[in-house]
């Protein structure tokens, strides 16, 4: 129904157009009528019934289209139409949607989180990363608590070698604040025409104008997500600029309707691996003066590419550290225990052989500066993934990992 609705809505213009002609023949008739003996005038004389039902059928449905558009578009669109002509949004069925939507609208409501809770959440399953957990977990909780915002909850930077955690904790923090992820890898909006309309809406008239744009549509689902920019700097410098009114003024315009979506109650985390060397020297030689390292990492920020007017905009910049010693320990451990898992198994307390570990970490430690957990990752994959199949083909359920000889097993715990 939605379909035929539409194309007679395009066939409007040629419903007008027929108006017309016909208003423009009858109206000759009546001219040649008046001047008598037109050739017009007979013909129209003749037809006359015909013309005037016609003129009176197109506009009719003319009328009807264009009140059922604007019906449809205020939201005003009674109930027993939507059911009869089938355009009934589940939200119209079930509920107010005219009230949700305008309550989803409304200023955010002051909320009281437990930062510690959250910061020990957070720490739980991203290692090595203490401090940067506690300050997100303390940002969040005062960013939550004030009534009036205006802005989103937070835009935060993360930035950092590879494979400390960044994207990682990201995902962890939505996970933890029980809110939808949006993860959108910006290495793909690369280019300048296509990729903002790719996020926000194609115009009106312009192909994909039918739909809403990724990020748009997402977050007019999910106001209150967990946005994350992957990669943020590989994004064309256009596609920064797009995500100015999100920060600054509370809101996003698809581009199809023009619509406002609102951004206050979401927060909007970027990753990057921009000015890494830079990044580095400075939270170790600013360690104890926030302020002396925001200024600092602006500018190394700004030497990479990144607009004074995106920086301006991003409430806190994290300076992830690279994983060191025991801490890689704990990165594979954790991978260990959670591969264990996908595979249906469950793993003993203390039942990973440290030398699983020692192992691992003498292989990461041998690709040198480059390594990211990443490498760490691919590793554990290929030593305890096939010792994992064998015990599942075993039918055990409960393992202990135990290095024989350099090679991986894993034997049944009972
Ligand atoms: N600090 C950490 N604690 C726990 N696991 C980690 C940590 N860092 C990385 N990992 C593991 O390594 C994987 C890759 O890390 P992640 O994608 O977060 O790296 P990144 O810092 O975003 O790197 P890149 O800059 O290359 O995108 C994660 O999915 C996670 O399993
Ligand atoms: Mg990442």
């Amino acid at each position: 129904m939605t379909s035929i609705l539409a194309k007679l809505n395009r066939l409007m213009p040629i419903f007008m157009a027929a108006i017309g002609i016909l208003a423009f023949v009858q109206l000759l008739g009546y001219l040649g009528q008046w001047l008598s003996k037109s050739p017009l005038a007979s013909w129209v004389d003749r037809h006359a019934e015909v013309i005037e039902w016609t003129l009176a059928v197109a506009a009719a449905v003319s009328v009807s289209l264009a009140l059922l558009g604007w019906l449809r578009a205020t939201g005003r669109m009674p109930k027993i139409l939507t059911r009869w002509t089938g355009l009934m949004d589940v939200l119209d069925r079930l509920t107010n949607r005219r009230e949700l939507e305008l309550r989803l609208q409304s200023k955010p409501q002051a909320v009281f989180i437990d930062a510690d809770a959250l910061a020990r959440a957070l720490k739980s399953q991203v290692v090595g990363q203490d401090a940067i957990c506690d300050d997100v977990a303390a940002q969040i909780r005062r960013r939550l608590a004030l009534q009036q915002r205006g802005k989103p909850v937070g835009v935060f930077l993360f930035a950092g070698p590879p494979g400390a955690g960044k994207t990682y904790l990201g995902k962890v923090l939505a996970d933890a604040l029980d809110r939808k992820l949006i993860h959108l890898d910006m290495t793909q909006y690369s280019s300048a025409g296509l990729a903002a309309t790719s996020l926000f809406g194609s115009p009106k008239g312009y192909v994909g104008s039918d739909s809403y744009g990724k990020l748009t549509g997402a977050l007019r689902d999910t106001p209150n997500a967990v946005v994350l920019l992957d990669e943020f700097e590989k994004a064309h410098s256009n596609v920064h600029k797009n995500f100015l009114t999100a920060w600054n003024d509370g809101f996003i315009t698809e581009a199809s309707n023009e619509n406002h979506i609102g951004t206050t109650a979401a927060i909007f985390i970027l990753t990057t691996n921009a000015a890494v060397d830079a990044l580095a020297i400075i939270s170790r030689e600013f360690a104890k003066s926030p302020d002396d390292i925001r200024r600092h990492a602006d500018a190394a920020l700004r030497s990479a590419g990144f607009a004074p007017e995106v920086l301006s905009r991003i409430d806190r910049i994290f300076v992830f550290n690279p994983l060191v010693d025991l801490d890689i320990a704990r990165v594979a451990a954790l991978e260990i225990e959670r591969m264990i898992k996908q595979y249906g198994l469950d793993v003993r307390e203390g039942g990973i052989d440290p030398q699983i570990l020692v192992d691992l970490m003498t292989r990461q430690k041998k690709l040198g500066n480059c390594a990211s957990s990443r490498d760490l990752v691919r590793a554990i994959e290929e030593s305890v993934a096939d010792s994992l199949i064998e015990a599942k083909q075993r039918g055990v359920q409960s393992i202990n990992l135990i290095d024989a000889a350099g090679r991986v097993v894993a034997q049944a715990a009972d």
